[in-house]
């Protein structure tokens, strides 16, 4: 398969073939990386890390993953660099083109992501804009073929939560193209837009994925391989909805409950992390102080229960994000 040159900017990019062999290409990275086989297919590379909002797993997946590579990184963090402020996106996409062989890039709008991409002339990677988070579902879709037991293309998720947030947005697309069985369940107010409605529905068309979007939590769970949440308050979004979000998303959060709902004595917990699962982040005493309540997204029992995957997720980011770059950055000599 040849993705030289190739940037991810949504799932939608890849076809079902080439998503999964960058996750074959990951699993094939783990396995050499256990056994402290490095190849250093990035040896005289440079890669840009353009952040915009902060990162735990993202940044620090790309820089091991180029590490092991024998690939160097710059790290772009929101006040390094003029770009947005002194320098529009298309100079900014221009410059840095001349210099690395790639370029990560998280921010708000998708299409600063696609600019970059446009007139860069190297492949750009998506580490999260506000519409899509395509790096992410990587690593989830690799952590969902670890823990399946059974064929991926058998395989039904459910995300509980903020619907139209970019995890949300992306898991719906990517259960689209390699045709799974996608349950989005949200209350009416944050349900997917119409336009990744009709991007999804035209991959299901393709791939033949069952999607439903329902606010009814006992259904859209019923069955589930895989029961999926993420944050209520993304980055970006201002502090004081977090009322409003958490009167709307109550109901929807993951706890012992709704996994036994599943009717599946196997069924798996996911998050892309972070997760406000507790009172030892200051958001978490900040709500506690002014709510009650403990877990927000999900119940800490559930987030350490031995249903729960999340860090098997959060490794697996490195794995696909190798992989990702390996696969795009053609070798000194082949590039176009
Ligand atoms: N899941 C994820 O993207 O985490 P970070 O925000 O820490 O990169
Ligand atoms: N929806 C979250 C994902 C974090 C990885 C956010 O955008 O903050």
């Amino acid at each position: 398969m040849d993705l030289y040159g190739r940037s991810l900017l949504k799932e939608s990019d890849l076809t079902p073939e080439e998503f999964l062999y960058l996750v074959e290409l990951a699993s094939r990275c783990r396995s050499e990386k256990r056994i402290g086989f490095l190849r250093h297919r990035l040896a005289g590379r440079s890669i840009a890390l353009i952040f915009e909002k902060t990162s735990t797993r993202t940044r620090s997946a790309f820089e091991v993953a180029a590490h092991d590579e024998g690939g160097h990184v710059t790290y772009l963090g929101p006040d390094d660099s003029q770009l947005g402020r002194k320098e529009s996106i298309a100079d900014t996409a221009r410059v840095l083109g001349r210099m690395f062989d790639g370029i990560e890039y998280r921010g708000y709008a998708q299409e600063d992501v696609e600019t970059l991409a446009r007139c860069s002339g190297v492949p750009v990677w998506n580490g999260l804009t506000d519409s899509w988070h395509p790096t992410q579902m990587l690593a989830d879709i690799l952590t969902m073929r670890d823990h399946a037991g059974k064929p991926l293309s058998e395989v039904c998720y459910c995300y509980l939560g903020d619907g139209r947030n970019n995890t949300a947005n992306s898991l719906l697309a990517t259960g689209a193209l390699l045709g799974l069985d996608v349950r989005i369940c949200a209350p009416a107010a944050l349900q997917p837009s119409a336009a990744v409605r009709d991007i999804a529905a035209a991959l299901a068309r393709r791939s033949g994925a069952r999607l439903t979007v329902t606010d009814d939590v006992g259904p859209a769970v019923r069955g589930a391989d895989f029961v999926y949440t993420d944050v209520w308050l993304s980055m970006g979004e201002p502090p004081d909805k977090w009322d409003e979000r958490i009167n709307l998303l109550l109901p929807y959060q993951v706890n012992a409950a709704v996994l036994a709902a599943t009717g599946n004595v196997n069924v798996k917990f996911m998050h892309c992390l972070p997760a406000l699962h507790d009172r030892r982040t200051e958001i978490g005493q900040q709500i506690y102080a002014k709510r009650g309540i403990e877990g927000l997204e999900v119940t800490d029992e559930v987030f350490e229960s031995a249903a729960s995957i999340v860090f098997d997720q959060a490794e697996n980011r490195m794995h696909t994000i190798k992989a990702t770059m390996v696969a795009t950055i053609p070798p000194i000599g082949l590039e176009r």
